[in-house]
């Protein structure tokens, strides 16, 4: 999935904002560009530095052709305002340096104004998002690593590089961070952090249940919906923990803790291992209701030879994680369901979603439409009808799933 069609690049939620984003002496230069593009996609308003590093890999008229606003260059006493270096400060309302280079970082550290991008940052009170891509043996010096922790200290949100071979062949920590994370994390600086201190479980994506070695039953989720709540959670200040089924690739923040699951069964004691310390469990997995008995124990491959008509598979039933975990919750614990349904219009959908969020004691309760000629299952858009445990229900409508999560998740605070 690239930069620009990544979750919440469609999304009108932070439509308006303005971005300051400052592009530093590194390579990775170059990727700015894309960032650039997911923030405009977003409806943010862009302004760009590029430093004078940065113009020996990328001009700062690409910035421009790709519609920032304006693009400064470190031409301090030019040609250019001379209050430039307070610009930003007095319009961005995140500052984000990516790629930022040692120099830069060591210029954010220690408060020095000698180039433009850095003087702005020191005129600037916001939230500053700060991710370093250099060499591994450059990221590993005490050196470098010192300013990091004094920058962190102060505030800033760092986003790690991620781990590889970097540009010179050299292998380690380095690289530039995925700049779906860049790009989440500048998001999350603008978000209120009205669920910080919250711990939230999240299964998503189908489960896989093997009838011989090599086959499986399983659905089409894509886990697009899971990952939404989870992005929507952790921009609002929550720790994400997953339980993910297999085929969801979805990159995610580093702080996320991610654990890959095969079956409904494994799904099941993922999920029962971290929800006594969970505040909140959100059950979007299409889970398997049953699993077939493995031909010969799962060890081999049955072959069709010998049979010539239809054959049969036992099915037995597998755990309702959610009912199980329902069943089984403090008080303060609060959870949100999925329900696929086949109706034949949204009305009645609101009936059997209110009969399931009853049965599965959950306090919300979100259905979807799964009729052969809807497209629930991977796409971006989705239709549902949300209701309480009070009975209270909403047909919400046709919105990008981010915008669904967005909305379920201040639904769930209030409930
Ligand atoms: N669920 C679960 N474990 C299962 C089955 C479902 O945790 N074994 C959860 C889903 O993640 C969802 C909710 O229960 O949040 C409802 O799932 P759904 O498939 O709509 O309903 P089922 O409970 O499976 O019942 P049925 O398929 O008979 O409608």
């Amino acid at each position: 999935m690239s930069i620009t069609e990544t979750f919440f690049t469609e999304s009108a939620h932070f439509a308006g904002k303005h971005v300051h984003l400052a592009v530093t002496g590194s390579v990775a230069a170059y990727k700015a560009c894309e960032l650039l593009r997911a923030f405009k996609k977003a409806g943010l308003y862009v302004s760009v530095t590029v430093s004078t590093g940065a113009q020996h890999f990328v001009q700062p008229k690409l910035f421009e052709a790709l519609g920032a606003i304006p693009v400064y260059t470190d031409s301090f006493g030019g040609t250019e305002d001379c209050f430039a270096h307070l610009e930003p400060g007095t319009r961005a309302q995140v500052f984000v340096v990516a790629p930022a280079s040692a120099n830069a970082i060591a210029s954010l550290a220690q408060g020095r104004c000698d180039r433009l991008f850095a003087a702005q940052a020191l005129a600037y009170a916001g939230p500053l998002v700060i991710a370093p891509a250099m060499n591994p043996k450059m990221y590993a010096h005490p050196a470098l690593q010192q300013n990091l922790k004094t920058l962190s200290e102060r505030g800033v949100m760092i986003v790690k590089p991620q781990t590889g071979v970097s540009a010179c062949g050299d292998e380690g920590e380095g690289r530039l961070a995925h700049l779906a994370e860049i790009f989440w994390t500048s998001l999350k600086a603008l978000a209120l952090q009205d669920m910080t201190g919250l711990d939230v479980l999240i299964t998503l994506g189908p489960t896989r249940e093997h009838w011989d070695s090599v086959r499986f039953l399983s659905n089409p989720s894509s886990g697009r919906m899971g990952m939404s709540l989870a992005l929507a959670s952790w921009m609002r200040g929550a720790k994400v923990h997953l339980v993910q089924g297999p085929g969801v690739e979805f990159p995610t923040p580093q702080d996320f803790q991610v654990v890959p699951v095969q079956t409904a069964k494994e799904m099941y004691q993922a999920a029962r291992e971290l929800w006594p310390s969970m505040d909140i469990g959100m059950f979007c997995a299409a889970v398997a209701d049953f699993s077939p008995v493995p031909y010969q124990n799962g060890k081999s491959k049955f072959k069709k030879q010998g049979v010539t008509g239809p054959f049969q598979l036992t099915l037995q039933r597998n755990p309702d994680i959610l009912l199980e975990l329902a069943n089984d919750r403090r008080p303060s614990q609060k959870i949100l369901a999925f329900a696929a349904e086949t109706t034949p219009d949204m009305e009645s959908l609101v009936n059997l979603a209110q009969e399931k969020c009853k049965q599965k004691h959950a306090d919300l309760l979100v259905a979807n439409r799964v009729n052969p000629e809807e497209t629930t299952f991977g796409s971006l858009n989705n239709q549902v009808c949300v209701v309480n445990a009070k009975g209270c229900g909403e047909i919400w409508p046709l919105l990008n799933k981010t915008e669904v999560a967005w909305r379920l998740c201040t639904w769930l605070l209030q409930a």
